[in-house]
């Protein structure tokens, strides 16, 4: 027996171990990289069977543990460029319930009558404004509870948050939550996708995303909202949470309307369920409900736990989950070939949103759920934006020879009808026909103009497809062939619209070397393996003649990468399309004005950049400043050593620099300081 239970308690050691590290990681790519990996759902279950086996070892006490502080937004990295503050009071987090037994067990604990103030629970991120003598001051994120980031100047690009009020307290601060509203994140995910960057999730990633951005003339232009739930300090007005709020609004702070005093659980059923079916209707995203204890007094009393208040708890919303029609299984091309199958559905709304379409990711999905066109299928949204297909509901099993069987995957690219290929080891199948296959043509020309990459204006996917079609448009190296009257007699385009698209053309001859090799599209290599390339082969025609041992020593590069590169230069095709390139004048190499390689010139220096540049990008100046050794901030203090100043400069930066007496450089001054 003895035996039996020391290996029960050496399992359950190990299993805290691995939760604590598990939940770790959860935090740190939820509230850092935002990118969640665990819905929150599964988030909370690791979490309380954590608590428990903590509770049933006590020996296993760890003050580090993730039960024992909230989720951080604090960026491991120390140079991000936002002041760090200590929180006046520590911001906390909600416990979670997800059920209405669970509910009235958190009720039982409280004083009998006790008011309960019910209200959304808005799903972005928390922010803490301090007010000082009617002035909005700083404006901290959660961090690690204890202190987080002054991001005041990306606040105040928030139109609904007041900057300066008459007749309130000398002090005091208001929390609340930062959101991007639906129609906002989807027009900026429509942005992404159509410049193939990553996508975020849901509006939550994409505030916190936005909020934690250096430039805030790219946070203003995303549009964030505000609604605040929480006001602090000493002697306030009123003593409850209810009318502390209502007074909040008359001073001019944005206060939900969806409050509601409740005096039962009856009443507080009501208000979910009300909510859980109209918070469809809201412009921005809720997860749930908060119930609060009304009495100020009372709160104080109850007091709190190390990471939550005892007078507060939150109610999540179950995943919203639908069964619907899945009417056709079509199959998608994409620009390296490969064959993605894609759910056709009869429409439905959910979380926000019309959903028509799910991916089906691979052959082996299909199979996992043995999908067939016709069946009913389940479709869930939880936090993520993204629908998924969970489950098929059940079906009578039938040898009736009318009904579908699964439908087998196709055997030739359903685009140009080439035999597809099968890589060993992979779950996608491919179409190789990749310099005749018109999706995977289009899609590359789209990523080669796209704005990371040669960031050639005006050739949209619908034009490219136009210019494709009547046979103007077939690879990468055509862009540079084509003429005005080639352009303007496309339907829908004009002289105008011919000009800008050759002036972007002709710009892009002026791209530097390493985007150039990302515009190539090279199947695998990034814009950051791209950088990491054009700095260890400065030209093409040195990685042309790279060997793969030379190309896995580069950082980020691996097998795969190696030998897609390889195979890339050793097609005849793609030679004749780099020399075309080379010939229509574009940057083979690296040239004065790029940086070639790291220095420390820049050691030291805390640099702020704004405006807007002729010769690299905001995000390259970043990087070349990372390069040499400086640092990059976001707002100027009296840290800032100088501002790397371009055209049309923030009024708000100028006047803040020329009081603090920071000087400006101008993009020139600045390449110069560096190739000295
Ligand atoms: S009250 C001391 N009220 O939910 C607790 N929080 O999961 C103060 N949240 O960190 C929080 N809507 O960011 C409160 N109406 C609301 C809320 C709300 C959203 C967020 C908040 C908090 C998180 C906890």
């Amino acid at each position: 027996m003895m035996d039996l239970f020391s290996d029960i308690d050496a399992l359950e050691r190990e299993e805290i171990i691995s939760l604590r590290k598990e939940l770790e990681e959860a935090n740190y790519k939820y509230y850092v990289q935002n990118m969640p990996t665990l819905s929150d759902r599964e988030f909370d279950e690791k979490m309380r069977r954590l608590q428990d086996l903590e509770k049933a070892h006590p020996e296993m006490a760890d003050k580090n543990s993730p039960t024992q502080h909230v989720g951080s937004d604090l960026s491991k990295r120390a140079d991000k460029g936002f002041e760090q503050v200590t929180h006046q009071y520590p911001m906390l987090s909600l416990a979670n319930s997800y059920s209405l037994e669970e509910i009235q067990d958190w009720l039982r604990k409280l004083p009998e009558h006790v008011e309960i103030v019910c209200e959304l629970k808005f799903d972005g991120l928390s922010i803490s404004l301090w007010y000082e003598n009617g002035k909005l001051t700083k404006a901290v994120t959660r961090g690690d509870g204890q202190k987080g980031d002054n991001v005041i100047d990306n606040i105040r690009t928030i139109a609904n948050i007041p900057q300066v009020l008459e007749n309130v307290p000398a002090h005091f601060e208001m929390r609340g939550e930062v959101l991007l509203p639906w129609a906002n994140f989807e027009r900026l995910n429509k942005e992404r996708e159509e410049q193939e960057e990553p996508l975020f999730a849901n509006p939550r990633n994409a505030a916190s995303g936005t909020l934690k951005l250096l430039d805030p003339q790219e946070v203003k232009r995303r549009g964030l909202t505000c609604y605040l739930y929480y006001m602090l300090g000493e002697n306030l007005p009123a003593e409850t949470h209810y009318e502390r709020l209502q007074t909040a609004k008359q001073w001019g702070f944005p206060i939900s309307d969806a409050i509601k005093v409740c005096h039962s659980l009856d009443e507080v059923n009501e208000y979910i369920r009300y909510w859980d079916t109209e918070r469809k209707n809201l412009p921005v995203a809720t997860d749930g409900i908060v119930l609060k204890v009304n009495n100020l007094a009372q709160q104080q009393e109850l007091g709190f736990t190390a990471k939550t208040p005892r007078w507060a708890i939150a109610y999540k919303f179950p995943a919203e989950r639908q069964l619907t029609k899945l009417k056709q299984i079509t199959y998608q091309v994409g620009r390296t070939g490969v064959i993605t199958p894609v759910a056709n559905l009869e429409p439905i709304q959910l979380s926000g949103t019309v959903v028509q379409r799910a991916t089906l990711h691979n052959e082996d999905f299909i199979r996992q759920l043995n999908l067939r066109e016709g069946d009913m299928v389940w479709v869930e949204k939880g936090g993520e934006i993204i629908p998924k297909i969970v489950g098929r509901a059940d079906r009578e099993e039938t040898s009736d020879p009318r009904i579908p069987r699964t439908p087998s995957f196709p055997s030739c690219c359903p685009e140009c009808g080439t035999p597809l290929v099968r890589v060993e080891g992979e779950a996608a199948w491919r179409c190789p026909n990749e310099s005749g296959c018109k999706p995977q043509l289009v899609g590359k020309i789209e990523h080669f103009v796209s704005r990371k990459a040669m960031n050639i204006d005006g050739l949209g996917e619908e034009t490219i497809e136009l210019l494709y079609d009547n046979d103007l448009l077939h690879n990468i190296a055509d862009i540079y062939d084509l003429r005005k009257e080639d352009i303007a007699r496309m339907e829908r385009l004009g002289d105008k619209s011919a000009d800008n698209i050759l002036a972007g053309i002709e710009a892009s001859k002026n791209v530097p070397w390493s985007r150039v090799l990302f515009a190539l599209g090279i199947r695998m290599v990034g814009e950051t393996t791209a950088k990491k390339i054009a700095k260890r082969f400065p030209s093409i025609d040195a990685l042309q003649t790279a060997t793969k041992e030379e190309l896995i020593a580069i950082d980020d590069v691996g097998d795969q990468i190696a030998d897609n590169i390889i195979a890339y230069f050793a097609d005849i095709k793609n030679q004749e399309i780099v020399s075309r390139l080379r010939q229509a004048g574009l940057q083979m190499e690296a040239e004065g004005g790029e940086w070639k390689a790291e220095s420390d010139k820049l050691a030291g220096q805390t640099i702020v950049i704004s405006g807007t540049f002729n010769q690299h990008s905001r995000d390259e100046y970043k990087d070349i400043i990372e390069a040499n050794g400086g640092k990059n901030s976001g707002s100027v203090s009296k840290k800032t050593s100088f501002i790397l100043a371009g055209e049309n400069m923030g009024p708000e930066k100028r006047k803040k620099a020329e009081s603090l007496g920071v000087p400006l450089v101008s993009e020139e001054e600045f390449l110069d300081m560096l190739n000295d």
